[in-house]
């Protein structure tokens, strides 16, 4: 966890060009945003009374404001320079679709960065430690790396699902969904859909035709991150699996209680270096 949690932030803070002083904070905005429904972790529960008076922040999170101001001071220094970080750009540059960010766009683009993916290597590593076959594939041949990183993103969906208004009236698996309805996608169950995966129960380093849907799929909003997210992935165990000697899990592995994220909290493993 040292390593994995540290790994996505760094990268994130670097993107953003912020101290590493910052990470253990945009670590904890993190977990108390996405973690809104973890009693160890939200700062008022999604679903109780008190989260009413937060009900129009992102994720109801009384987090949120703090970060909008760190993301605001951010942009008040960088406004008019001319740094190549991730905030410089977004406020001095204008999008493509010749449509500048407002105020607010701003905020809420700043706080998706944010609390935007941190987990997934964790959840290759527990499915290696479950599947020990799997991680000697990967050691006797490390070109699966790349099919095992697909791969590791369908069996962990980190992201179980979002949900999207329809623009318009549809037939989908034989269901009409009306012009206005809410539709939950739940990306965990498509990336066991038997009719699109052999065995999808089962974790293979070398599955072929990978068509997971964990980033979203055939959507505008496909995940802005999934090369990001799949290049550290990738990087990761690239320099982890030659290291390895042997590696075993060394105690409880606790999650995150939610509905949205599949979190783990902590992940002990006993490391033997090659
Ligand atoms: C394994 C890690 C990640 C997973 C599983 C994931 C998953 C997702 C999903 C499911 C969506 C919604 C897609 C849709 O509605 O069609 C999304 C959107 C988004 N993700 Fe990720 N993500 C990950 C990492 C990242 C990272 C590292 C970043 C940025 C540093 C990022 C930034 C974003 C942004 C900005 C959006 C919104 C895009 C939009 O609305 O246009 N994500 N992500």
């Amino acid at each position: 966890m040292e390593i994995s949690a540290d790994f996505s932030i760094n990268v994130l803070a670097r993107l953003l060009d912020v101290p590493p002083e910052d990470n253990q904070q945009l670590i904890d905005w993190g977990n108390r945003i996405i973690g809104n429904t973890d009693p160890d972790y939200a700062d008022v529960l999604l679903h109780s009374a008190e989260s009413e008076q937060y009900r129009d922040l992102p994720f109801r999170s009384p987090a949120s404001p703090e970060v909008f101001e760190y993301g605001r001071e951010l942009a008040r220094q960088r406004r008019g320079k001319d740094g190549t970080d991730i905030v410089s750009r977004l406020v001095n540059e204008t999008p493509r679709d010749g449509v500048p960010l407002s105020a607010q766009d701003f905020d809420n683009y700043f706080l998706l960065l944010v609390v935007a993916g941190n987990e997934t290597t964790r959840h290759a590593m527990l499915a290696l430690l479950q599947h020990p076959e799997q991680l000697a594939r990967l050691k006797d041949d490390p070109s699966l790396i790349p099919s095992a990183t697909e791969e590791f993103l369908r069996w962990a969906s980190p992201v179980y699902h979002f949900r999207r208004t329809a623009t318009l009236d549809v037939e989908l698996g034989g269901r009409r969904i009306k012009e206005g309805d809410k539709v939950v996608m739940w990306y965990a169950s498509g990336n066991r859909d038997e009719a699109v995966f052999d065995n999808p129960y089962d974790l293979d380093v070398a599955r072929e035709n990978n068509d997971h849907v964990t980033f979203g799929k055939g959507s505008p909003h496909l995940c802005l991150g999934n090369l990001l997210a799949r290049t550290e992935i990738r990087i990761m165990f690239e320099e982890l699996v030659p290291r390895l000697a042997d590696i075993k899990l060394a105690g409880d592995v606790p999650r995150v209680r939610s509905n949205f994220v599949n979190g783990i909290k902590k992940l002990p493993v006993e490391v033997t270096l090659a």
